[in-house]
């Protein structure tokens, strides 16, 4: 177990590389094992949870080489011959399920444990499971598990009750070997189920419409491997603005797709820092203390319900008050970790009332999960004096040496290891 110890009050100045994106690399992981040889991944980011769905594929029997050196991922479905995920390494991460797709388009069969809830709340894979069955294959769920079997999968319309990216994904995954073509409505429109539609198309798939709500999928007999480099993380890349914006800082935010961060941008402009933008970076340059702006989560292009707990963060020290709707999880846990440094923020229901203070006070908090553990990183460097954040693994899933890219930007962060 280890702690982040921050020491608040230095602006952030410089330049800064946003790893690849970790929700977009979780997907095309799982895809790549669809291909009976291997796929070679680029701008893979080395973080936990990508280690993690690589555990889960070995033990289906798949060939998975990480080069996180070079961030380069190897992955070989060809040796692709177990249908039963590991309950211990599924429990960890909910895009696990992923692999149920997967499995029911190679193998015609799949026992996958059904995720647990998480801090965000229950997280039901409902929709996942109708898709699987609109596909053909017959579902049981039983002690924890999700038994599927289908023969061969057949193409049909599916109609997501509403927008899942996890489901648009794994029913692309399971749709892309099918008999027949899929169309999914209602799809998710997120950048990382673009990516996966360009990546699968490069794998010899015909996807169609990705990036509107109406995807289109022609079953094809195989797909065979290919070299792709995957999309910058949009979520990190907003952190990272969020912490140049709340430190009064300076600072360059490199490999950045900027429609893919457009609702976070406004949302900074609008709340007075100065964002300039190029084709491939951003310029994000605080102009003193921020205005209180309000906002609400949406699916994509809406603002990203990932960063509204840094931008809560952001909020609670800013002029005036903001109200802030969380429209897609229940995750307002860390506003009592952000109480504790001197927020003033009342939750009701889905919305934060968030009352902007001057200055918080470091204190030591507890992460309860990866967005959360981000939002109390970002509160300490802004917070007068000393911040000990615990359940920095929580922050490691998802980003990759966030404390280190934040230090060479000029913030105080020491990480501890402490004593099991
Ligand atoms: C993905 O989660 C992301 N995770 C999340 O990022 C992100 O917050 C979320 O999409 C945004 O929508 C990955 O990509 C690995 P959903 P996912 O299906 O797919 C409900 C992070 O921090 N729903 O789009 O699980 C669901 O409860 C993580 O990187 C059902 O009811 O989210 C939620 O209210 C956190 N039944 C809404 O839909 C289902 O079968 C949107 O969830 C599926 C979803």
């Amino acid at each position: 177990m280890s702690k982040l110890v921050v020491e608040g009050g230095v602006p952030l100045h410089g330049h800064v590389q946003v790893s690849g994106g970790k929700n977009s690399a979780l997907a095309l992981i799982v895809a790549a094992a669809l291909a009976e040889g291997p796929c070679l991944l680029h701008n893979v980011p080395d973080e936990i949870d990508v280690h993690t769905i690589g555990e889960i594929l070995r033990a289906l029997g798949v060939k998975v080489e990480f080069r996180p050196d070079r961030n380069e991922a190897v992955i070989d479905g060809s040796t692709l011959n177990g249908f039963q995920a590991p309950y211990e390494l599924v429990r960890r991460m909910r895009a696990s399920f992923y692999v149920a797709g997967l499995l029911l388009a190679r193998l015609g069969k799949a026992e996958v444990p059904l995720p647990g809830g998480c801090s965000l709340g229950s997280r039901p894979v409902d929709f996942h499971i109708k898709g699987f069955q609109a596909l053909g294959a017959e579902v049981n769920i039983a002690h924890g598990l999700m038994q599927a079997e289908a023969r061969r999968l057949t193409g049909t319309k599916i109609f997501i009750n509403r927008s899942s990216v996890g489901a648009t994904i794994n029913l692309m995954l399971a749709a892309s070997l099918a008999e027949g073509t899929t169309v999914l409505e209602n799809a998710a429109k997120e950048p990382e189920v673009v990516d996966l539609a360009i990546f699968l198309n490069g794998m010899g798939a015909k996807i169609r419409g990705a990036g509107t709500n109406v995807i289109k999928i022609e079953g094809v007999p195989r797909l065979s491997g290919t070299e792709y480099t995957i999309i910058p993380d949009r979520i990190e890349a907003g952190t990272l603005m969020i912490a140049a914006a709340i430190t009064g800082g300076d600072v360059w935010v490199e490999d950045v797709v900027p429609e893919h961060v457009r609702a976070a941008v406004l949302n900074l402009q609008e709340a007075g820092v100065k964002v300039e933008e190029e084709p491939t970076r951003l310029h994000v340059v605080a102009q003193g203390r921020p205005r209180a702006v309000d906002a609400e989560t949406a699916p994509y292009p809406g603002f990203p319900t990932d960063l509204q707990q840094p931008f809560v963060a952001l909020m609670s020290v800013a002029e005036g008050t903001s109200i802030v709707r969380e429209t897609i999880f229940d995750r307002f846990r860390y506003v009592d970790e952000l109480r504790r440094m001197g927020a003033d923020i009342k939750v009701e229901r889905d919305t934060a009332i968030v009352r902007g203070v001057e200055r918080l006070t470091g204190a030591p908090v507890e992460a309860t999960d990866l967005r959360a553990g981000a939002a109390l990183l970002l509160a300490g460097l802004a917070a007068s004096g000393t911040t000990e954040i615990s359940g920095v693994e929580h922050i490691d899933r998802g980003y990759e040496r966030l404390d280190e890219k934040l230090r060479c930007l000029g913030a105080r962060i020491q990480r501890v290891v402490e004593p099991a």
